[in-house]
């Protein structure tokens, strides 16, 4: 089988590319914008792909010629793409649009990774048949996509996921529980909410489900994330906790105090039913994945 992946510098693309890498039965094309920032660069071929660019995509469809797709990039940075509304909508709906349009000449089976952000939060823990609400211009974009795929014709998957965390080798973004860590290394003040809950989703675990998703040609929404909801405050004590660190730098804030740019779901979390029994999906918990993530650094300092 022969996978393309997009976005495989972002945090999501790293893992599955490290996962994928000399899978007996995968041929891995990995794309991203410009080099490639992963360390390890055996075991799989890598081509520079901005999704934006129509020519680019094809010309890299062209001579790969993929059976299946999995498009992890986008514009993640959610208060961004509040304040850049073109710029959000053209890497996350256009972009999204292109790939679409090129899988159809070679009928790839296209998955597509989304957010717990398409929910309005009032309601969580969500199944795949709720309703959709999205409160935020990133929001709203990854629906669109959604809705795009579906409609695409093509066989489609649906992944959605909830705050990934992870280590990278060399990634442009930060994440949760890696700025928790630094800041409060650091000692520096952080702000943290309150009044959202999330199920964070170990990276390597979604990794798994998107691999599994294309190994199985599974069609349909999933939902995949950590099985533990939790407030974003205590993800943030939990993360202090397990590092030996100094909690009494992360100030309290309530949703409304902080007034981000764009407006966040405030319960998410998934019932994550269908991706366990379809997907053989079984995530580590937050502790486990703490260990995990433990590991990986020491190993990046040796
Ligand atoms: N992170 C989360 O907590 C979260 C939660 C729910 C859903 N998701 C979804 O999960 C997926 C993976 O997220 P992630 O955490 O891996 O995000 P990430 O680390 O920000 O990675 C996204 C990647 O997309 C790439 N990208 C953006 N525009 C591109 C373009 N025009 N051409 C090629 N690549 C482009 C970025 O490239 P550069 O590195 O060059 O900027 C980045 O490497 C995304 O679809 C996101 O919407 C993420």
């Amino acid at each position: 089988m022969k996978i393309l992946l997009t976005g495989s510098n972002g945090l999501l693309g790293q893992k599955i590319v490290y996962a994928l890498r000399q899978h007996p039965d995968v041929k891995l094309l990995a794309t991203a914008r410009g080099p490639n920032r992963i360390k390890t660069q055996q075991g799989y071929e890598y081509s520079e792909m901005d999704i934006e660019n129509p020519v680019q995509v094809a010309d890299v469809f062209d001579r790969f010629k993929p059976d299946c797709v999995i498009h992890a990039a986008a514009m993640t940075n959610v208060d961004a793409c509040e304040l850049n509304p073109a710029t959000c909508n053209k890497a996350n709906i256009e972009a999204t649009a292109n790939l679409i349009s090129v899988s159809k000449i070679y009928n790839c089976h296209f998955i597509f990774i989304s957010t717990d952000f398409v929910f309005d939060g009032t309601a969580g823990p969500y199944s795949e048949e709720d309703a959709p609400n999205p409160l935020s211009v990133y929001a709203d974009s990854k629906l669109k996509g959604e809705q795009m795929v579906r409609q695409s014709g093509l066989d489609w998957c649906i992944i959605r996921t909830i705050i990934i965390y992870g280590v990278t080798d060399d990634a442009q973004r930060s994440n949760m529980v890696l700025w928790v860590k630094n800041s409060l290394e650091q000692k520096k003040t952080i702000t943290i909410i309150t009044d959202q809950f999330r199920s964070p989703t170990l990276a390597e675990d979604l990794a798994d489900a998107c691999i599994q998703a294309a190994l199985r040609k599974a069609k349909g929404i999933y939902h995949v994330s950590g099985s533990e909801t939790m407030s974003i405050i205590d993800m943030a004590y939990r993360i202090a906790d397990f590092f030996g660190l100094d909690k009494s730098f992360i100030k309290p804030i309530t949703s409304a105090e902080l007034n981000q740019p764009a407006k966040r779901p405030p319960k998410t979390g998934f019932n994550i039913q269908k991706a366990t029994a379809e997907l053989s999906y079984s995530p580590h918990s937050l502790n486990e994945g703490l260990i995990i993530v433990a590991k990986q650094l020491a190993e990046k300092r040796l």
